[in-house]
């Protein structure tokens, strides 16, 4: 929708940074009705089994709506559908058939774009489920998919929903060792890779890391898209190339009716201990939140251009830049490579270039684009731009002023997205045709989901203070129903904190002088790095094995435009002496084991950590440490004196 020059936000006269919806949005906004609220909080399971009724075309009505006994619980039971068939073949039914689904934008910048129309779309993924089943894939296998941003990568998702496989996603940023980590969980059968992609204009191979990771595993079979054309490694009878299967398969492949609380998808991601967890998405509760968020939260139309900007592998790549905008029939831009490819300006010029009316991004992104100039943006025409989304950590207000300014020209609204893997669809969020837009607060439970904030007792903390965020049942319908094959830690994870009556998310937050939800971060031993999920169990493992580490503790420290960056103290067994290149093996092994994000910003080598007397390392201390906090009670340590060698090692000034 181009409508140059329409204020969308206007200020509120009687607060400072305060901004609600115009009268020209609320006209044109999907949902503008603040009454909602209200209707859906008086019955919420009502409310979510009408949109469900509303928004899903179901082979078979449900029979009952919700039925709760945590820490299980499920929706719309006894309902048949399936979600590729939602999310594709009713769109060819109507004037939708020949409308862009997905423009994809190739990195190099000379290379043309694709463009896939809905009918496009239903061809090759009716074509990939047959391909997935000749390969012997039947309803219940599981699929592991290790694609960079090309359009395979959601006809691939789509082709298993449509067949009933659940599939698990790999980023394709992650290393061979996560990615086998992942197909073991998840006991894949077939493995969906490329033989690479281009990433800041070189290729990566990433075929090679899938041949690592595969040898040994539950994997039969590889099938390769071929992107790059760069050489790659072939084992005949295992590896098949993707163009080659697809030439010779039927047209059409039967969509398998999946039961509403058939599992869609796994998708890993980390805990607090050292090993990622496979978090249970289901049909029909996933695809009704992922399609009614879509399009309220970022008031998604037909004649829009959206862009989600995050990577596949990710929790927001499935729900919105695949499912959500697919299930409503929207147009949407993915892009295959870097901001800073060829330069700075790639994003601005991407939204110039198709019009993008909606986008989606980090706090993170949004940072870097700030310490890079507002002269990469001025370049580009971005009038366009209607709705901005941010996710994945909290947003602080500079970042929040910058993107609603300078990217939002002071006439869009913003929304923060408060969400988690676990959530399946953001839950914590303002509507645009409703608002308020308060610079770093994520504002109010989403219609028909209802949260609170609680002490270490389970009461509400005194206004203003913080506490935990928890979710009231009846919980959400995208929220997660396990996690892949481990029923104790699902239990005791989200539900343990307050004896199994709410769910607890992990993070910290409070409530505003107007009731509003401000969100302060993850409580547990997890860290957002550039608004990616890290435990620092998972990096103090991968540190810990190697030969010269004797033991590591890893905390995240504030980082300028990361938000937050591990930081890792280390003791080197007796023998081995600190120089560059064990730092720099130390780092490699961080980055084979996991992946470049996990990176850590510093290594701080001692002779002794702070430990308990009953020799735990008081991670509390080096928190303190490296965000200059004040260290409290020392002296109850088992070795107080190790505290000051590490004050100097990294450059402690103590608070203020
Ligand atoms: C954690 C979940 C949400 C999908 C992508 C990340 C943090 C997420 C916000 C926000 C403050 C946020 C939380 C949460 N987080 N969105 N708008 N404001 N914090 O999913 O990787 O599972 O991470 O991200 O700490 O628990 P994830």
């Amino acid at each position: 929708m181009i409508r140059k020059g329409v204020q969308w936000v206007v200020k509120d006269p009687e607060k400072e940074n305060v901004f609600w919806p115009s009268e020209e949005l609320k006209k044109y906004a999907n949902m503008s009705d603040e009454k909602i609220y209200e209707t859906a909080k008086k019955d919420r399971v009502g409310f979510w089994a009408n949109i469900a009724k509303e928004v899903i075309t179901w082979f078979k009505p449900f029979d009952k709506v919700y039925e709760e006994n945590l820490p299980s619980f499920k929706w719309f039971i006894g309902g048949k559908l399936n979600v590729c068939y939602n999310a594709v073949d009713r769109h060819i039914e109507t004037w939708r058939r020949n409308k862009a689904a997905i423009i994809w934008e190739p990195e190099p910048v000379n290379e043309p774009n694709r463009i896939l129309t809905y009918n496009d779309l239903y061809r090759e993924v009716n074509k990939f489920a047959n391909v997935l089943k000749k390969l012997g894939v039947k309803k219940g296998d599981r699929v592991s998919i290790y694609l960079p941003m090309i359009p395979e990568v959601q006809i691939a998702m789509l082709a298993c929903a449509r067949i009933g496989a659940p599939h698990s996603v790999v980023f394709s940023a992650f290393s061979a060792q996560s990615l086998k980590d992942r197909i073991e969980d998840a006991q894949s059968k077939v493995l969906i890779t490329a033989d690479g992609y281009y990433r800041r204009g070189k290729v990566i191979n990433l075929k090679a890391s899938a041949d690592e990771a595969v040898t040994g595993t539950t994997i039969e079979k590889v099938v390769v898209v071929k992107r790059t054309g760069n050489e790659v490694n072939w084992v005949n009878g295992r590896d098949h190339w993707y163009h080659e299967l697809m030439n010779d398969v039927e047209d059409y492949c039967e969509p398998e009716q999946m039961d509403s609380e058939d599992v869609l998808f796994i998708l890993y991601t980390s805990g607090t201990t050292g090993k990622p967890k496979g978090v249970v998405h289901t049909t029909g509760g996933y695809a009704v939140q992922a399609y009614l968020t879509t399009k309220w939260v970022f008031d998604l139309h037909d004649e829009d251009i959206y862009w989600c900007t995050a990577d596949i592998g990710w929790v927001t790549g499935h729900t919105y830049a695949c499912y959500g905008p697919l299930l409503c029939g929207g147009t949407q831009v993915i892009y295959e490579g870097a901001p800073d490819t060829p330069d700075w300006s790639r994003w601005w010029a991407i939204i110039e270039k198709y019009g993008v009316n909606i986008f989606y991004t980090a706090p993170t992104a949004i940072r870097m684009f700030i310490k890079m100039g507002e002269e990469w943006v001025k370049k580009h025409d971005l009038s366009t731009l209607r709705v901005l989304g941010s996710v994945g950590e909290p947003i602080n207000l500079d970042a929040w002023m910058w993107y609603f300014n300078v990217i939002g020209g002071g006439r869009c609204v913003i929304t923060d997205t408060w969400w988690q893997t676990e959530t399946g669809g953001t839950i914590i969020n303002s509507i645009p045709g409703i608002g308020p837009f308060i610079p770093t607060v994520a504002c109010r439970s989403f219609p028909g989901v209802e949260h609170d904030i609680y002490d270490e007792k389970g009461e509400r903390p005194a206004q203003g203070d913080s506490g935990y965020l928890v979710q009231l049942p009846p919980l959400a319908p995208g929220m997660l129903r396990g996690i892949w094959g481990n029923p104790e830690k699902y239990k005791e994870t989200y539900f343990g904190q307050y004896n199994g009556k709410v769910y607890f998310s992990s993070d910290g937050a409070y409530f505003t002088e107007d009731g509003y939800i401000r969100i302060t971060g993850r409580v547990d031993d997890v860290m957002k790095v550039a608004g990616h999920r890290l435990s620092t169990g998972e990096l103090e493992s991968v540190i810990c094995s190697h030969p010269a580490v004797a033991e590591a503790a890893v905390v995240a420290q504030p980082h300028e435009i990361k938000g937050e960056a591990p930081v890792a103290f280390i003791i080197l067994k007796p023998g081995f002496t600190v120089s560059q290149q064990l730092e720099k093996e130390i780092i490699d092994q961080v980055v084979k084991g996991i992946g470049p994000t996990g990176k850590p910003e510093k290594l701080v080598f001692a002779e002794d950590l702070p430990k308990t007397r009953s020799g735990k390392i008081m991670r509390r201390i080096l928190r303190a440490l490296v965000r200059d906090e004040p260290l409290g009670n020392i002296m109850t340590l088992q070795n107080p004196e190790s505290v000051e060698g590490l004050k100097s090692a990294i450059g402690y000034k103590g608070p203020g």
